[in-house]
């Protein structure tokens, strides 16, 4: 790795993340239906219909896996907390095993010196609140909130920050008008409600974990720089349209109390009623600000209806998820976030990292490529840094291979291999190359 530990300020996080449907094994401990599983379930959905049901069982290898991560130098551990593992349905009555196993697991976290980063919500709704419409239903703001009190009740003293709602775009609008996640649904009016209801309803979360006494509260939002494939009118539109309704309207929802108006252009029409009424709410102040970037979008004026944007295939070298490899993103995100909407507010990468097609030889797995990307991507960190910005942390994704949703577990992320017959785990050369950078100057 070319750079280490002393490129950073000394009081950097390093860490890595997961997310437990991605994880844990979904048929294990008395946890609810999600989803997710129904999504799966559904022919089309997901490549092979591969589904939690086992993932990487780190319900039952939580210790070997926070080894992992303690082992390889890291600071911190981003994980999160499965709804309907400590609510079967929802609502109502507490899976005593679900909420048993968090505690465990962030008792394990600080044993082993790491800072535990919780998330709430990483897109395993209980299938019995889907059915009562789930983010399209107003009161989901309500229940999200009833969730976090008895999740934080229970944890809340122990986990060094919270985000109510990891990637709200892919929450609200890649589920609900693209239908690439669940519940797959392609509609302008579902996906209108479920935009400002996920912001509705990490406001409550964020109000009741206050209620609690609780800071370190913050929002995981993902970002994907918006490049116009030309210098036409039309394509600097259709980026523009792209960058409000991926990146902007929920920045500006949480750290301006306001939504763009070149995406109230299309949505307004199909928002609840009243939606201005929650923007205090939704905008109150936050401890600070995740950011998770992988990638840039090429982007043409499309043919259809609002919002009209096609994407086009770019030209840049490419992971696995044929997604363009682009650091310079970061850096451009990491100073306009700051710039625009969070100001001093310390600033994490939440997520980082890329897909590969990584298979053991003879007990090894090179992924120099993985490295090269890290690299890229941290080095964009530091010039962030240097200019000023309060870039606090950077968390890879991911720390196992595990199960990309739609993508089945094919598109391996992690920084261990993950056999999933055997369910054996294996470093990779990119593991190594981060302890090495990670521990060689620690001491
Ligand atoms: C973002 C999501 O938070 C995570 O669940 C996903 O696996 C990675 N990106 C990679 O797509």
């Amino acid at each position: 790795m070319l750079l280490s530990r002393k490129d950073f300020p000394e009081d950097f996080i390093f860490g890595t993340a997961t997310s437990s449907y991605q994880i844990e094994g979904h048929s294990f401990g008395g946890a609810g239906r999600t989803h997710w599983d129904d999504f799966a379930d559904t022919p089309g959905n997901v490549v092979r219909a591969e589904n939690g049901d086992i993932a990487c069982d780190h319900y039952h290898r939580y210790a070997e896996d926070l080894d992992l991560v303690a082992n390889a130098g890291f600071d911190a551990y981003r994980f999160s907390i499965s709804w309907a593992r400590v609510l079967p349905e929802g609502r109502g009555a507490v899976n005593a095993e679900g909420l048993d196993f968090y505690d465990r697991l962030v008792d394990a976290m600080l044993e082993r010196g790491l800072s535990p980063y919780a998330t709430l919500y990483h897109w395993e709704l209980p299938s019995a609140l889907a059915d009562l419409g789930g983010w399209r239903n107003r009161d989901i703001a309500q229940w999200f909130g009833d969730f976090t009190e008895v999740a934080m009740k229970r944890i809340g003293d122990r986990v060094d920050t919270v985000a109510p709602i990891n990637e709200p775009w892919c929450v609200a609008w890649l589920s609900h008008f693209l239908g690439g996640q669940a519940p797959g649904i392609r509609d302008i009016r579902a996906a209108a409600r479920a935009m400002h209801h996920v912001l509705l309803a990490h406001g409550r979360a964020t109000e009741v974990m206050r209620g609690l006494g609780m800071n370190g509260l913050g929002g995981v939002f993902n970002l994907e720089w918006a490049h116009p494939a030309d210098d036409s009118e039309g394509a600097r539109a259709a980026a523009a349209r792209y960058d409000g309704l991926y990146n902007r309207w929920f920045m500006g929802g949480v750290f301006r109390g306001e939504y763009p108006e070149i995406v109230l252009e299309g949505l307004e029409p199909h928002l609840p009623a009243n939606w201005q009424d929650d923007m205090p709410l939704i905008s109150q102040p936050l401890d600070w600000c995740g950011i998770n970037y992988y990638t840039r979008k090429v982007l043409a004026p499309g043919t259809g209806p609002w919002p009209a944007i096609d994407e086009v295939r770019g030209i840049l070298p490419k992971t696995y998820m044929d997604w363009e490899i682009y650091p310079e993103g970061l850096l451009q995100f990491l100073e306009r976030t700051a710039t625009e909407y969070t100001g001093e507010l310390p600033i994490y990468v939440t997520e980082n990292g890329m897909a590969s097609h990584d298979d053991p030889v003879a007990g090894e797995v090179e992924d120099p490529h993985r490295i090269a990307y890290i690299e890229s991507h941290l080095a964009e960190v530091r010039r962030a840094i240097a200019r000023g910005v309060p870039v606090k942390g950077y968390f890879l994704w991911s720390l196992l291979d595990n199960y990309e949703w739609s993508f089945g577990y094919d598109k391996r992320f992690g920084l261990v291999h993950v056999d999933f017959d055997t369910l054996a785990r294996t470093p990779k050369a990119s593991y190594h190359a981060l302890q090495q950078a990670l521990t060689e100057s620690k001491a």
